[in-house]
């Protein structure tokens, strides 16, 4: 049985005082669950997520890597030093980078790489638009991006990482895949990988875009659901706490 992963992807949200006492409540109510737990953060707030979750049973990481190990890259945050601030996972390929900021398949593969080999665990994000799931293309687009980064890195690094399908037309807005439909995708996922690795079958899959305790229950109890990618209801701790509570 795979383990259940729920991660926070608080996006650029937040303050040293607001986080404070988000943190240690998470870090408090996290203590009793068995779920795999993880918040990633905006990358100043780093070194006070280390601060107040080290020692404790939730990991941290951040929502995007540079792709370069380093170098004349003004503005972007290396793999290693994403490292050196005790981060054990990092966000690739969320799509508000592939759409706001050019990250190409080509890109978040090179950063799903530059992820991996300084030891930490990629967080890949794959998922439609409203206008490509109404075309019915979703399942050309998710294996276009999965197969960008198998071609880079090979398929069994991929199993080896963490997957979230994120819909995007189910992100931010109230609007969430079905567990049936969500489910549809992620067994279109393990698939891929199944045709060229051994290891699909381990490979966690999360979904993400608008999971609420209200929901979380029933798309975590989807066979290939492995837990969840929560942007709003992670900065809320008693709804994020909720949510990982339904993934025990
Ligand atoms: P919401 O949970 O706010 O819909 O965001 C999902 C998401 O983008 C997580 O990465």
């Amino acid at each position: 049985m795979r383990p259940k992963l729920v991660a926070g992807n608080w996006k650029m949200q937040g303050s040293l005082a607001e986080n404070q006492g988000l943190l240690a409540a998470v870090r408090a109510g996290a203590a009793d669950l068995t779920a795999q737990i993880a918040i990633c953060v905006p990358f100043p707030y780093l070194a006070q997520a280390r601060a107040v979750l080290e020692g404790s049973t939730v990991a941290w990481g951040a929502q995007d890597v540079s792709e370069h190990e380093q170098g004349a890259y003004t503005g972007e945050v290396s793999a290693t030093m994403l490292k050196d601030f005790g981060c054990r996972f990092v966000i690739v390929g969320h799509s508000e980078r592939r759409a706001m900021y050019g990250d190409s398949d080509i890109v978040v593969a090179a950063k799903f790489a530059a992820a991996l080999k300084a030891g930490l665990m990629p967080i890949l994000c794959v998922g439609e638009s409203l206008a490509e799931r109404e075309a019915n293309v979703t399942g050309d687009v998710v294996t276009r991006q999965l197969d960008a980064v198998i071609a880079l890195c090979g398929a069994a690094s991929v199993a080896g990482a963490v997957v979230a399908y994120e819909p995007v037309w189910a992100i931010g807005t109230g609007r969430t895949a079905t567990p049936a439909q969500a489910q549809e995708v992620h067994a279109l996922i393990r698939a891929r990988l199944g045709a060229d690795t051994t290891r699909a079958q381990q490979l966690q899959i999360l979904y993400g875009g608008s999971v609420k305790p209200g929901n979380a229950g029933e798309l975590f109890g989807q066979s290939d659901i492995d837990g969840g990618l929560i942007g709003g209801a992670s900065l809320v701790a008693q709804d994020f706490l909720a949510i990982c509570t339904a993934a025990q």
